[in-house]
């Protein structure tokens, strides 16, 4: 299974430590799949897809000039936070008046408990909206350029610490219908708890769905190896397959002896590499004279990648 295999997924991401190449290759990748009209998404928080590309990206998709079919989404966390908070405060509001035992409250206990932080509502916002864009299908590709590892981390397991909230306020809810005798049929508040839970859970699904491809990017440097195990192992975890791992980076074959010292150290790391992680497809890059940024550069760069 060569790497080449992925372009033929509509959902790739690519995951790995800060600084080993996620924005490059993601960038690269969605040449290598033009003329199909492809939409490459930034979920990082420090976006550099921007200036990878070359181009001025924001919160909304926006066209690459100069590249055909290509379009760019730099997620903001804060601004979905904010949106979340605008959208939904009502929501949460009417959650909470509706929840049983709410009633001994005070009012400024009512306003701390609406102001307190719902666990990690920004990544959760970021995970609907990316899942909103594809819901309107309006593309035939999808690459996503993740956070790094923690960060990435956090947000797939986001659903459980997600669900285990909205349950507390699903069984408060309950209660207070209980002893109001009151309606039962679901309202808008329910609606809003069961649209977050849906479009988390939905994203993991995606992830472990056949048109999905979750690739990691590492490079031949101890601790980065350590980071990549613990992230292949966590994925697997969820049950999201890994199947291919990139070593970016690796110094060419120069007759010098520091090249040869660096090239040394690295075969063996490689070599751990190889040992570490031999159930995956391993596809070795090496480390570019220039920085692979601009459209000529990407174009030139997939080349390297999908030869
Ligand atoms: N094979 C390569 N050769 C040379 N420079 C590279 C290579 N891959 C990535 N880079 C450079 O390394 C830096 C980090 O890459 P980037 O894709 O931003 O990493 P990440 O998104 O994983 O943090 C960037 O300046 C990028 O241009
Ligand atoms: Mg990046």
């Amino acid at each position: 299974m060569a790497i080449r295999d992925i372009l033929d997924r509509d959902f790739i991401l690519f995951g790995g430590k800060g600084g080993v190449g996620k924005t490059t290759f993601a960038a690269a990748t969605a040449f290598a799949l033009l003329p199909r009209k492809t939409l490459v998404v930034s979920t990082d928080p420090a976006h550099s897809l921007g200036d990878c590309l070359g181009h001025q990206i924001g919160d909304e998709i926006i066209k690459i000039d100069q590249a055909e079919n290509l379009y760019a989404l730099e997620i903001s966390a804060e601004k979905t936070l904010e949106r979340f908070k605008m959208d939904y405060r009502r929501q949460m509001r009417r959650l909470l008046e509706t929840a049983a035992g709410i009633e001994h409250l005070t009012v400024s206990e009512r306003e701390k408990l609406l102001s307190l932080p719902v666990p990690g509502a920004d990544e959760v916002m970021g995970l609907k909206r990316l899942m909103d864009v594809m819901d309107e299908g309006n593309f035939d590709k999808y690459i996503v350029d993740t956070a790094p590892t923690g960060h990435a981390l956090r947000l797939l397991s986001m659903p459980d610490t997600f669900d285990e909230w909205i349950d507390v306020f699903y069984n408060l809810r309950e209660k207070h219908r209980f002893h109001e005798r009151a309606f039962s049929k679901p309202d808008r508040a329910d609606e809003f708890l069961t649209a977050l839970k849906t479009s988390t859970a939905r994203l993991r699904n995606l992830l472990r769905a056949e048109k999905s491809e979750f690739v990691v990017v590492a490079a031949a440097e101890r601790l980065v190896i350590e980071e990549t195990k613990e992230l292949v192992h966590e994925l697997l975890g969820f049950g999201i397959p890994v199947r291919h791992l990139i070593v970016n980076k690796l110094f060419p074959d120069l007759d010098a002896d520091f090249a040869r010292a660096r090239r040394d150290q690295e075969q063996k790391l490689l070599q751990v590499i190889r040992n570490t992680f031999s159930h995956l497809e391993i596809t070795e890059v090496g480390l570019q004279p220039t920085e692979p940024s601009g459209i000529e550069n990407l174009r030139r760069f997939a080349g390297v990648l999908y030869k």
